[in-house]
């Protein structure tokens, strides 16, 4: 029997491609799928395993080859981004492969682990939280409830942000939270309406975004780059909140989490996010396709300033926008091109290179709608008028900006924030530069431990043991800061991952 089973799976493993779920593709769903895709995810089914991949194929196939799955709407031709979501060439080719090869098996106990998914913080407690009240969410089975809070921050000195993470309360059900500050204190808790989409006041700033599956923003926070955001004394924390149609009856309470740096920190350049392009002037007649175009000339007085992301907005009638800046000697900067505008996956996209623009550039956007809902529509702050707005986070630039590295910047800073370890895994020493020991003093003889290393993406980096029975108690293993292939890990916040008789534990360790 064992070898009748091993003889199909063999032969189901030599289709095609060769490429199994075990050996391949799975890795894949746990770098690019499962952080959405799981029990208590954003999306509604799990691909944890091969038993609830395979028999969602079909779609997945469709999902994939239309780029609908995983969402990222940017396009990477046009622009790179830190933190991005997307398949590459090689990922997409090896699913849809697989898949047409009649998505064998393979031999499962050659799966990698999944990874141990939490709905606790990435980044811990931080200096300062803001949650919303527990709301019932008003979706209906076709529309979707978006409400708006305004909760006191309760902040008595003037701070300055260096990260955010923001924490749903409900992972399945929120699609999106918007967090803005309100310096003065305007905004009103607009939660009857289910139509809120923006605050009324222009000195309410957006500061960042969540978006399923999004890693918290973190700001470079030490040399080379100290990068804040200011935050005065009796802000309001202003929350734009989606939850999608279906929902009706499920409760939020949502919680943003604010890191500063310490009191009387120097050094710290100062990053806006405004709405630098918008147009608040247009009509979108019955029936028609209308392009939108707005544009903002830098001027000459200002100085230099380093762009550092793109959020482009629109609400529902939105199918595609773009923006870029032409600087003076008449070269383009390409912030951001979306060919598919869609309503539901929007995020301030961080480049993995600032955008060095000159004083003179013309910052443009232009964007195309579709409007058949009947009536005229135009622009206004409802979900149901139209918006057309481009928010981007910059600051003054300094030498070199463009030259640096943000993706690795930005996972650096990660570090510092990090919560001490709590629990009865440990090691030691963490923070390590060559390598680490890995304790979990409560284990006993005949249990059965794996031991996996993740980055903070959820990408496996090493397995150091799968599915092992342990002959002695005390269990300590070492790791040495290479990966699977060997190569050195990169520096940066990991997790240790570990199931004993499939009860999972995790801690974090830095590398530095
Ligand atoms: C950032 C979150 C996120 C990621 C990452 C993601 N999905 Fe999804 N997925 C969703 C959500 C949410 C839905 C529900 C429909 C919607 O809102 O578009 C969904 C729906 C789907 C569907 C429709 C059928 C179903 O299961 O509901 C397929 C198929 C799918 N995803 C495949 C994938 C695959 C394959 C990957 C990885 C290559 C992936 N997704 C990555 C969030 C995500």
């Amino acid at each position: 029997m064992k070898n009748a089973l091993l003889f199909v799976s063999f032969l189901a493993g030599f289709s095609a491609f060769g490429q199994t779920w075990s050996n391949d593709v799975a890795q894949v769903f746990f770098n690019k799928c499962t952080k959405c895709h799981h029990t208590g995810g954003i999306a509604p089914t799990s691909y944890m395993s091969y038993n609830e991949v395979s028999p969602m194929s079909a779609a997945i196939y469709d999902a994939v080859n239309q780029g609908h799955m995983p969402p990222w709407p940017p396009d990477n031709n046009y622009q790179q981004y830190v933190h991005d979501r997307s398949l590459t060439a090689v990922e997409k080719t090896l699913i849809l492969d697989w898949i047409l090869a009649g998505f064998p098996e393979g031999i499962a106990a050659n799966t990698p682990p999944a990874p141990v998914y939490t709905s606790s913080t990435i980044l811990g407690n931080g200096d300062l939280t803001v949650q919303i009240p527990t709301y019932m969410s008003k979706a209906t089975s076709t529309n979707d409830d978006y409400v708006c809070f305004s909760v006191p921050s309760g902040l008595t000195q003037n701070r300055v942000i260096r990260a955010i993470e923001i924490v749903p309360g409900n992972r399945q059900i929120v699609h999106h939270a918007l967090i803005y500050v309100d310096p003065a204190g305007l905004e009103v808790t607009d939660s009857i309406g289910g139509n809120c989409a923006s605050p009324s006041n222009s000195t309410t700033k957006l500061i960042t975004g969540y978006t399923p599956g999004a890693t918290p923003m973190v700001l470079p926070s030490s040399a080379p780059m100290k990068l804040g955001i200011d935050m005065a004394a009796g802000s309001n924390v202003y929350f734009g909140m989606h939850y999608p149609s279906g929902t009706y009856g499920q409760y939020d309470s949502t919680k943003v989490i604010f890191h500063f740096y310490p009191l009387g920190t120097t050094g710290v350049r100062q990053v806006t996010a405004d709405p630098i392009i918008e147009n608040w002037n247009f009509t979108l007649p019955n029936n028609q396709t209308t392009t939108v175009n707005a544009q903002y000339a830098l001027p000459a007085a200002y100085p230099t300033i380093s762009v550092l992301s793109a959020f482009p907005h629109m609400h529902l009638l939105g199918k595609t926008i773009k923006s870029f800046g032409v600087t003076p000697a008449g070269d383009t900067l390409k912030y951001v091109n979306i060919p598919n505008w869609d309503f539901h996956w929007q995020d301030f996209y961080f480049f993995k290179h600032i955008q060095k623009t000159p004083p003179g550039t013309i910052i443009k956007g232009t964007g195309k709608y579709v409007n058949n809902t009947g009536a005229t529509v135009t622009a206004g702050l409802n979900t149901t008028d139209e918006m057309f707005i481009v928010y981007f986070h910059y600051m003054v630039y300094q030498a070199g900006d463009e030259n640096y590295d943000m993706e690795a910047l930005m996972s650096a800073s990660i570090d510092e924030l990090l919560p001490a370890q709590q629990g009865p895994l440990m090691t030691f020493p963490n923070p390590f530069s060559t390598s680490t020991q890995i304790v979990y003093a409560n284990s006993k003889v005949g249990d059965v431990v794996s031991v996996s290393i993740y980055d903070y993406q959820g990408k496996l980096i090493r397995q150091l043991k799968n599915t092992e029975t342990l002959a002695t108690s005390g269990l300590t293993i070492e790791w040495d800061g290479t990966t699977e292939s060997g190569a050195d890990a990169r520096k940066g916040i990991y997790f240790v991952s570990m199931t004993v008789n499939g009860q999972p534990f995790t801690a974090q360790i830095i590398r530095n």
